[in-house]
Order: structure tokens, then C-alpha cells, then sequence
């Protein structure tokens, strides 16, 4: 039993919170004295305990009064670099200051934090794994910090010849129940999900997270729900809008018209006054708040215009074996001759079959 199967084990307690600490990050972290675990925790809720204090915590629990001696000389493994500023709780390099651990082992850096300086100053002897199952924990934290702006992954269920839009109202799915089912996953992992007007008007969907298992979490909150509408004629009757969560109308009018009955908890982002709204507006101005990872579900006008704009880092697809040739559209509707599936723009880094379909997931390079 080395590092690697501990900080695996820290990786397994992360995932536990997974869905449930947006907008921060997932961290599992467990303590460890002669190759025996003596404490274990995970990052449970945004703003709550961090995970190497729940960890500390429980061997506080378990050991009651000898806790101080059964940490002396423990190796403590955190998914990530433990915080050295004061956030919602305190840092939690001065809590791990209070013990004599031998090691601290981190699955990898955060680039936000100051935290293995600061345990190397005060003496402790720190190893950084920059292990990959810690860095794909948390894809879309890093990638804000580096590029100072969320992580914007587009979902698309399409046919085998790249259709995802039926010319006819005949058929609504494209793709079988598990596929629908795992986009509920992405649904719950991101903090915005994002349409257009287009696929309001045409579905009137939900964009919520339905799948039991997650919402069943006391933790879990629904991603907010954004559209974009430049001139707001919006079905307003949409279980978009009238669904518990926050929505916010991204638009070119000042104000919203006024609305139907039983829509609450809605804003409106004002972007200028032209005919479209602008993607990179919007993320410059998205990129201040407190916002890690947008999942794009739109029609082929929006994405194009987010793809023309080389703004989307990752696309999920699911598609079916079915060609639908003529009765749908080509999903994406951007002006740029984007060949997605030559390796040049994008990496593949999932591709697994999902029911009936498939799922293949391109990363930007
Ligand atoms: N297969 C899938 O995975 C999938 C996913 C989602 C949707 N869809 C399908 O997509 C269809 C709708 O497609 P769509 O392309 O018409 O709609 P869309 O991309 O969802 O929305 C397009 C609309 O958004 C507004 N908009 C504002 N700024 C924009 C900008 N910069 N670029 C593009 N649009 C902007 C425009 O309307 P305003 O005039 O209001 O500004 C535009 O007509 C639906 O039938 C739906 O079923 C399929």
C-alpha cells in the first residue's frame, strides 16, 4: 500500500461529494498511521468543512481523548493543496499546524492557494503527487484559475451523420434513456446551464436535474438556467422558467415584459443593444462572478456561434447508430468549417458505449 492507493482512496471520498459543492471544488482526504486508515473525510457542501478537517475531525471522533497521540506521526492525503487564505472557513494549513503529521501528501497543486509553501516553512515534509485522478476532479476549478474564466462544455445528442435537430415535430429524442439519463450528470455538475431561445420555443423544456439519486442529496442545488434572447419572445409557459431555481434572461431589452403567473426568482443580464448577444460579452462578464463550469444544451445557432468564437472546451456527444439524413439538421450551425473529429482541435478523452449509444467526449487541445 503506497501513496497512489492512498491518495486513491482520498479520490473515492472526493466523488462522494460530487454534485453537492458547486461552485467549489471536490476534495477527499484520509489519515493514515501504519498503513492502516485512521480518519477519513470529504468536502461535503459548499461553504462547508473542508475535507482534511473532516478527516481530523474523525480521528477526533474515534479516538476521543489518545487523538493527539494516534495523529503524531500519521501521514495525512489530501486530493488537494489544503487552502493558506481564509475562506468561508478558516485556512486549513493552521488547523494541520496543530498536528505532528510525519508526511502531507496532496494529489495535486491549487493554484489559488498558498498551502505547501506554507507547510514546507513551518518543517513538515509535503509531497505533491499532482496525481490525475486529482487533477480530473476538479477539470473546471483549475481551468478557471488558469484562464481566469469557466470551463464551457457543450452537450450534444446526435445521429451517426451529426444530426441533431428534427425537421418535423414527429420525434423528440435522438438518443436512448441511458444517454438522457447521463446527461443528468453534466446537468448536476454544472453551476449555469445555458440555451437559446430557439430550443425554448421549439421543446419547451425543463433543464433541470430530475435524476433521483442526486436531488435526493440535502446538498444539492439546481444549476441556474440561462437563455439567450435577444429581442425576449420567449414561450414563457416553458417549464424553464416556471421550475424552481434561478433563471436569468440574457438580452439586448433592459427589462423583462411582463410575466405570466408563477415565474419567480428571475434576472436579466443586459448585453448592449444589438439583434444577437454577443458570447464573448457574455463570458467577460459571466467570468467575474463566482462560476466554474457552464454546460451549453442549445440548438445549432448558439453553439455554432460559441464554437465560431473557439469559446467551447469540451464537447460531450451522444450519438445514435441511426442516420436521419434528411429529416434533421447538421448540429452545428456556425459559420466555421469545424472538422471535429481529426484529432487537430481536440483531444478525445472519453469514449464508451451508453445503452444504444455512444459517448465521446472531444477536449480542447
Ligand atoms: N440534440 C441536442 O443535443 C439539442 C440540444 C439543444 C437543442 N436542440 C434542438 O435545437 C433546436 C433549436 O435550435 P436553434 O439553433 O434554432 O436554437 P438555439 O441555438 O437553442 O437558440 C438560437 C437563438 O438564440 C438567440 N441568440 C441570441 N444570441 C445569439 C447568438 N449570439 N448566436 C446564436 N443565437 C443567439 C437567437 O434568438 P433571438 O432572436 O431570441 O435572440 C437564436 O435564434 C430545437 O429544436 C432543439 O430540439 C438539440
Amino acid at each position: 500500500m503506497n501513496d497512489t492507493h492512498f491518495i486513491s482512496k482520498a479520490v473515492a471520498l472526493a466523488l462522494k461529494g460530487k454534485f453537492n459543492t458547486k461552485p467549489g471544488v471536490n476534495v477527499g482526504c484520509v489519515i493514515v498511521k501504519n498503513k492502516k486508515i485512521i480518519g477519513q473525510g470529504f468536502y461535503e457542501k459548499y461553504g462547508g468543512l473542508h475535507a482534511e478537517i473532516n478527516a481530523i475531525n474523525d480521528v477526533k471522533k474515534r479516538y476521543k481523548t489518545t487523538y493527539l497521540s494516534k495523529l503524531a506521526g500519521s501521514d495525512i492525503y489530501i486530493s488537494l493543496e489544503p487552502c493558506s487564505k481564509k475562506g468561508k472557513t478558516g485556512a486549513c494549513v493552521n488547523e494541520i499546524k496543530k498536528y505532528d503529521f510525519k508526511r502531507i501528501v496532496i494529489g495535486a497543486k491549487d493554484p489559488t492557494q498558498n498551502g505547501i509553501t506554507n507547510l514546507r516553512r513551518a518543517g513538515y515534509e509535503v509531497i505533491n503527487l499532482e496525481n490525475q485522478q486529482c487533477i480530473a476532479l476538479n477539470v473546471s476549478f483549475f481551468h478557471k484559475a488558469k484562464f481566469k474564466k469557466p470551463f464551457i462544455r457543450a452537450k450534444v445528442a446526435m445521429s451517426s451523420d451529426h444530426k441533431s435537430v428534427f425537421t418535423s415535430k414527429q420525434r423528440k429524442w435522438i438518443t436512448g434513456i441511458p444517454a438522457r439519463n447521463d446527461v443528468q450528470k453534466l446537468r448536476a455538475e454544472a453551476d449555469i446551464i445555458l440555451t437559446g431561445s430557439g430550443t425554448i420555443n421549439e421543446d419547451s423544456p425543463s433543464m433541470n436535474v430530475r435524476a433521483k439519486k442526486i436531488v435526493a442529496n440535502k446538498n444539492f442545488v439546481q444549476p441556474a438556467r440561462y437563455v439567450f434572447s435577444s429581442d425576449l419572445k420567449l414561450d414563457w409557459t416553458a417549464p424553464f422558467f416556471k421550475l424552481p431555481g434561478h433563471k436569468v434572461v440574457v438580452t439586448s431589452k433592459k427589462n423583462l415584459p411582463k410575466l405570466p403567473q408563477g415565474i419567480n426568482n428571475i434576472s436579466v443580464m443586459n448585453l448592449g443593444n444589438k439583434n444577437s448577444i454577443s458570447p464573448k460579452d457574455f463570458l467577460k462578464k459571466i467570468s467575474n462572478l463566482n462560476i466554474n463550469n457552464i454546460l451549453l444544451e442549445a440548438g445549432p445557432k448558439l453553439l455554432g456561434s460559441f464554437g465560431d468564437c473557439n469559446l467551447i472546451d469540451e464537447y460531450v456527444f451522444y450519438i445514435s447508430r441511426e442516420k436521419l439524413e434528411d429529416k434533421a439538421l447538421y448540429f452545428y450551425g456556425g459559420s466555421k468549417q469545424l472538422n471535429f473529429f481529426d484529432n487537430k482541435l481536440f483531444d478525445i478523452v472519453e469514449e464508451k458505449i451508453i445503452g444504444k449509444d455512444k459517448k465521446i467526449i472531444l477536449r480542447k487541445k
